[in-house]
C-alpha cells in the first residue's frame, strides 16, 4: 500500500452500493456500520478520510419495476436515493457523498475502462444463444425466466437456480421454460457478446490476492480455487432494451449492471472532488499516497477481488488495499427472508422500536459482534438487550452518572481538582493502544470487550473506594481523587466508543462542552465545568422491542 508519510494518511473507505430497487434493511445496515465505525475511527485519529457510497442503479430489474410502475427508471432510481440517504442518516451513517451509478462520471469511467480492456486485448467477442421473449421483445435474464427444476422437478423455479433443491443449472435445462414477465414460451436466439478474458490477468491476481492486508485469511484460499479452477471469460454486455450505459461501436448492447457498479466507487470520489476540490486521482491514480478499502458482503467477493482488480490494474488505477469481508445477517437464529417474516427493514427498526437511542444500539449490538471475518452474525432481540444493559446501561453509564453526580452535588459542578490514580491511567494508556490496533484490524468485539472490562474495573475502583464515606467523614480529598479518576476513566471509555455509538459520546461531550480527538482519552479533566447531569443510556426491555419482534406486527 502507497502511504505518503510526509502527509496525514489518507484512506478511501467504501460500503457496498445497495441496488436501487430495494429498500434498506438491517443487513446493508450491518455493513454500513461496520464501514462506519471504521471510517469514524480513522477521521478520529486525524486522517484523511472520504467514506463513498452510492446506489446501484442499472439492470433488468430496475427498468422492468419502473415500467410496472409507470414511471421511467430515473424517476425510479431518484425517489430510491432520496429514501436511501433518510434511512442511512437514521442511524449515523457518515458518508461523504452518497451518488449514483447513473451519472455523467460513472459513464466517462465505464467507457475509458471498457476502451483500456480492448486496447489490451483483454476483450473478446462470442456468439451465444440465449431464451428471447416475442412479446416482451427481450432476451432474458435468467432471473427473469421460470420453469420446472431439471434436478428434483420442483415447478416456478429460476432460469438459474432451485430453490427448492439448491442446484444450480443454466437456463436451457430449464423443463417447460416460461417468460417471468408474460407467462409465454420462450424462443431461443443468437446474439453476440462481449466477454474480458480475465485468464490473461492470472498471474496479477495471483500476486494480488497474495498482498498483505488484502484479503482476509478465511477468504484468500476460497479466493485462490477459484483462480485455480480457472478464471472463466466474463459477459459484460447485455442487449437491450436495458437500463444502464450503452456499450460505445455497438447497435443496441449496453453495460452489464456488474460491470458499472464497481466503477461507482471512482465515480462517486470524483464527484466529491469536483465538488469539494482535489482530485479522485488522489486516490485513485496506481501509487497514489491513499489506501482504498472496501467493506462487503461474502456474496460478492468474485467481483471485487478478481473483476475489479483487473478493471483497475489494466486502466492505471489503484488496485484495493483491503477488502473487509462480513458474513450474512441472520433474525434470531433465521435467514432474512420476506416469508419468513424476518426481514426487517431500516425504517421498520426505528419506527418499532420505541426507544430514543434504538439506532445507537443496534449500532454498538453489531460492534460487540463484529470481527475481521465472513462468520454470519445473528441478531437476537434477548442478547441485544442484555448487550446493551450490560455495557452501556450497568456498566459505563453507570458509572458516569454516580460520578457526575457526586461533581454536581459535592464538588460544586466541576470535576474535582485532583491528581488521578496513576494504576487506572496507565491502564488506559495501554488499552488505548489495543483499541486503536483492533479498530484498524475490525475486530469490534474486542473492542468492546475491553472497553467493558476497564468500565469493570472502574465500578469495581469506585465501589472499593467508597466516595460517600469519605464525604461524611468530611475527607473530602480522598473523595475526589476517586472521582476525578472515574470521570477521566468514563472519558476514555467514550472516547473509545465514538466511532462505534457516536451519539452517547456526544451527549457526553455536550455535558462537559468539549469536542474529543483520539488523544483526548489522555488528559485530565481535573477542574472541569460540567453542565446538568443526565443519563447518558436509558435502559432497553422487552417493552421496546416487542413491536419489532412479534411476528404479527411485522406485516
Ligand atoms: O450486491 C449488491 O447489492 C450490489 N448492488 C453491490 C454492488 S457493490 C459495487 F460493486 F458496486
Ligand atoms: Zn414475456
Amino acid at each position: 500500500m502507497a502511504v505518503n508519510n510526509n502527509e496525514r494518511r489518507r484512506v478511501l473507505i467504501t460500503s457496498a452500493l445497495p441496488y436501487a430497487n430495494g429498500d434498506i434493511h438491517l443487513g446493508h445496515l450491518l455493513e454500513a456500520v461496520q464501514t462506519d465505525i471504521f471510517a469514524r475511527y480513522n477521521r478520529l485519529r486525524g486522517r484523511d478520510v472520504l467514506y463513498v457510497c452510492a446506489d446501484d442503479t442499472h439492470g433488468t430489474p430496475i427498468e422492468l419495476s419502473a415500467l410496472r410502475q409507470g414511471i421511467t427508471p430515473e424517476e425510479l432510481i431518484g425517489k430510491a436515493r432520496e429514501s436511501h440517504v433518510k434511512d442511512y442518516s437514521g442511524y449515523d451513517i457518515s458518508f461523504d457523498i452518497y451518488y449514483t451509478t447513473n451519472s455523467d462520471e460513472n459513464r466517462h469511467y465505464a467507457e475509458l475502462i471498457y476502451e483500456n480492456l480492448r486496447k489490451n486485448g483483454l476483450v473478446i467477442e462470442k456468439e451465444i444463444n440465449q431464451y428471447y421473449c416475442e412479446h416482451d421483445k427481450r432476451f432474458l435474464p435468467d432471473r427473469f425466466i421460470t420453469g420446472t427444476c431439471p434436478k428434483c422437478k420442483a415447478p416456478k423455479q429460476y432460469g438459474d437456480v432451485c430453490e427448492v433443491c439448491g442446484a444450480t443449472y443454466e437456463p436451457v435445462d430449464v423443463i417447460d421454460p416460461a417468460c417471468g414477465i408474460c407467462g409465454n414460451t420462450p424462443q431461443m436466439r443468437s446474439s453476440t457478446h462481449i466477454y474480458v478474458q480475465l485468464a490473461k490477468r492470472e498471474d496479477f491476481l495471483r500476486e494480488f490476492i497474495n498482498r498483505p492486508g488484502v484479503l482476509q485469511s478465511d477468504m484468500r484460499n476460497f479466493v485462490k480455487t477459484w483462480i485455480d479452477e480457472g478464471l472463466k471469460e466474463w459477459c459484460i454486455s447485455r442487449d437491450g432494451p436495458y437500463f444502464g450505459f450503452k456499450i460505445p461501436g455497438t447497435e443496441n448492447k449496453f453495460f452489464y449492471v456488474w460491470m458499472d457498479a464497481p466503477i461507482g466507487y471512482l465515480s462517486s470520489t470524483e464527484r466529491y472532488c469536483k465538488d469539494h476540490g482535489g482530485s479522485a486521482m488522489d486516490y485513485w491514480k496506481k501509487g497514489a499516497p491513499a489506501e482504498v478499502v472496501h467493506f462487503i458482503g461474502k456474496d460478492i467477493v468474485y467481483f471485487h477481488a478478481l473483476f475489479w482488480p483487473v478493471m483497475l490494474d489494466n486502466s492505471d488505477f489503484a488496485v484495493p488495499s483491503s477488502l473487509r469481508i462480513h458474513g450474512f445477517l441472520n433474525i434470531q437464529g433465521e435467514k432474512m427472508s420476506k416469508s419468513r417474516r424476518t426481514f426487517i427493514l431500516a425504517r421498520d427498526y426505528l419506527e418499532k422500536v420505541e426507544h430514543p437511542q434504538a439506532a445507537e444500539f443496534l449500532r454498538f449490538y453489531y460492534g460487540s459482534k463484529l470481527s475481521p471475518n465472513s462468520a454470519d452474525l445473528d441478531l437476537n432481540k434477548d442478547e441485544l438487550i442484555t448487550r446493551v444493559n450490560t455495557t452501556l446501561v450497568n456498566n459505563i453509564g453507570n458509572l458516569h452518572h454516580r460520578s457526575m453526580v457526586f461533581c454536581e452535588r459535592y464538588f460544586d459542578n466541576q470535576v474535582p481538582a485532583a491528581k488521578w490514580d496513576d494504576a487506572i491511567a496507565s491502564q488506559i494508556e495501554s488499552a488505548a493502544e489495543e483499541i486503536a490496533g483492533w479498530y484498524e484490524s475490525g475486530d469490534n468485539k474486542l473492542v468492546v470487550e475491553k472497553i467493558h472490562a476497564l468500565g469493570s474495573i472502574g465500578n469495581k475502583y469506585f465501589q472499593d473506594s467508597k466516595p460517600w464515606e469519605s464525604i461524611k467523614a468530611g475527607d473530602k480529598d480522598a473523595a475526589a481523587i476517586v472521582i476525578v479518576t472515574c470521570v477521566n476513566l468514563i472519558k476514555a471509555l467514550i472516547v473509545y466508543l465514538k466511532p462505534m455509538t457516536p451519539g452517547i459520546s456526544a451527549g457526553f461531550e455536550r455535558q462537559l462542552s468539549l469536542q474529543m480527538g483520539w488523544d483526548d482519552y489522555r488528559f485530565s479533566l481535573s477542574g472541569h465545568r460540567i453542565n446538568a447531569v443526565e443519563k447518558l443510556v436509558i435502559p432497553l426491555d422487552d417493552s421496546h422491542l416487542n413491536a419489532l419482534f412479534t411476528p404479527a406486527a411485522q406485516s
